[in-house]
């Protein structure tokens, strides 16, 4: 059920921005990335006794504006449905072209059929556009719970993952100028063929791999960093030795801070639990280090999740929250510079918005469960949401309130 506070908040948007709020169902395995001062959000499934559902439609936070985790302020990309379901997969902003999203792998599922669909592997988004466009591309592989990771010359690596039969230990790579595909031949040092794991390119080039799942099923040691060269094309292995003990995780998140360090969060381990939920791996030292920071806040046990770094906040969504054995359609946020996981954010120092305005609109499903005559309660509920705007408009702390404020 959709908050009363939500309501109020999507209708003083309304009144002031002529912005609906879009709600979202829970998911887990989706895509989510930073485009244009956006986390987009697509993809994704919820697992059910009775059906498995999958979702097409695309929609964002705007990080320009402050909020509150609670409220969820999503945004309906209109016309930015996926042309397949998928999840699992690695979605990617190029680095060549930030208005271009490259959707890689995964599980596919055809929208008419909901049959299996392999015979598209690589998608393409175009913000300008809003739409996806399938791309002919050879010799691309399908692969499923993979990370892949993209250079400043438009290289995205991915390595290993499955195909539901097979677990695999290769590096793929995409050259998304050419639109070439083509494996590695790398014979020495392959780590263990591994997937739902996590990747991060460091400044040095060099690809960390952290957790997985291995083709016995076994969760691999957090101990054993798996190093990935770009520019020798080399794979390393790193024992981590020393630091604070970290159990063992796949499904769990992974975020690079601008200093090299890089926050491991949530995970499915032995047991369905994961200990602790978040750690910290310093890649600035010679052998990295694991640390369990001391938290403000607390989290869920969370896990097919994901999290992007945007300034100081990590923004977590979505996922499987094992505290209340359900998928979770929250948002969770965890101030880097303090470590504290915090509800309200707070775009700091402004950032500059993007100076061409584009095609998506922000109109949109409002889905307030109040499935009745829908003009007539939606002009009632403006006129509450402007008294209630009217009343509690002096209330300098009301975090609803902090947010339609603002321009
Ligand atoms: C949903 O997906 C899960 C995991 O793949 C599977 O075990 C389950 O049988 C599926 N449920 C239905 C109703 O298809
Ligand atoms: C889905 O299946 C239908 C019917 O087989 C086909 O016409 C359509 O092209 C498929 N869609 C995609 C995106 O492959
Ligand atoms: C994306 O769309 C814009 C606007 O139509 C177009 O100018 C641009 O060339 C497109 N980019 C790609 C890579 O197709
Ligand atoms: C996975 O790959 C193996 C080896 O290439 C192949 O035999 C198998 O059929 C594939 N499984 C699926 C589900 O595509
Ligand atoms: C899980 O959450 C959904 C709403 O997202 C709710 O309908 C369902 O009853 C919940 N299931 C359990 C077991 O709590
Ligand atoms: C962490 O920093 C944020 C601002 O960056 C601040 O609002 C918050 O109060 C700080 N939390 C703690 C526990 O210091
Ligand atoms: C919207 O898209 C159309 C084509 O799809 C393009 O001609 C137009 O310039 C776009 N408008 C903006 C503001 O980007």
């Amino acid at each position: 059920m959709v908050s009363y506070g939500l309501i109020i908040f999507c209708i003083i948007t309304l009144s002031i921005n002529s912005i609906l709020c879009y709600v979202p169902e829970p998911r887990i395995n989706h895509n989510s990335l930073i485009i244009h001062n956006r986390l987009l959000v697509f993809g994704g499934w919820k697992i059910d006794e009775s059906a498995n559902v999958s979702y097409s439609e695309m929609f964002y936070l705007d990080l320009t504006k402050p909020f509150d985790s609670k409220t969820k302020p999503w945004i309906l990309v209109e016309g930015g449905y996926l042309p397949v379901y998928i999840s699992l997969s690695t979605a990617i902003v190029s680095t060549l072209d930030y208005d271009i999203i490259y959707l890689i792998g995964g599980y596919r599922r055809n929208i008419t059929t909901d049959k299996n669909d392999n015979s598209d592997l690589v998608y393409m988004y175009n913000y300008s556009t809003t739409r996806w466009t399938s791309q002919k591309v050879e010799n691309a592989t399908p692969r499923q719970a993979i990370m892949g990771v993209i250079n400043n010359e438009g290289t995205i690596y991915m390595f290993g993952g499955s195909n539901s039969t097979t677990v695999y230990n290769d590096m793929q790579i995409f050259k998304v100028s050419t639109m070439d595909w083509s494996k590695l031949n790398i014979i020495y040092n392959l780590p263990l063929p591994c997937f739902a794991y996590t990747a991060n390119i460091l400044t040095n080039r060099i690809i960390v791999y952290i957790g997985g799942t291995d083709k016995e099923g076994q969760y691999l040691s957090m101990k054993t960093i798996r190093l990935f060269d770009t520019l020798k094309s080399e794979w390393a292995q790193m024992n981590v030795i020393g630091g604070d003990d970290i159990t063992p995780r796949s499904y769990h998140s992974s975020v690079l801070t601008t200093d090299g360090y890089i926050i491991l969060y949530g995970g499915l381990g032995l047991d369905e639990t994961t200990d602790p939920k978040l750690a910290i791996l310093d890649t600035n030292k010679e052998i990295y280090e694991w640390t369990i920071p001391a938290l403000s806040g607390s989290s869920p046990h969370l896990y097919g999740h994901t999290a992007n770094l945007y300034g100081n906040y990590m923004i977590v969504t979505f996922g499987y929250d094992g505290d209340i054995s359900n998928m979770s359609s929250q948002i969770y946020l965890f101030d880097v510079s303090n470590y504290t996981w915090v509800t309200t954010f707070n775009p700091s120092p402004p950032i500059t918005t993007e100076p061409t305005e584009t095609n998506v609109t922000t109109k949109s499903a409002l889905r307030i469960g109040l499935g009745v005559a829908g003009g007539v309660v939606l002009i009632i509920l403006v006129s509450i949401g402007v008294i209630v705007f009217r009343r509690y408009g002096t209330k300098p702390h009301t975090p609803i309130l902090k947010i339609s404020g603002t321009k």
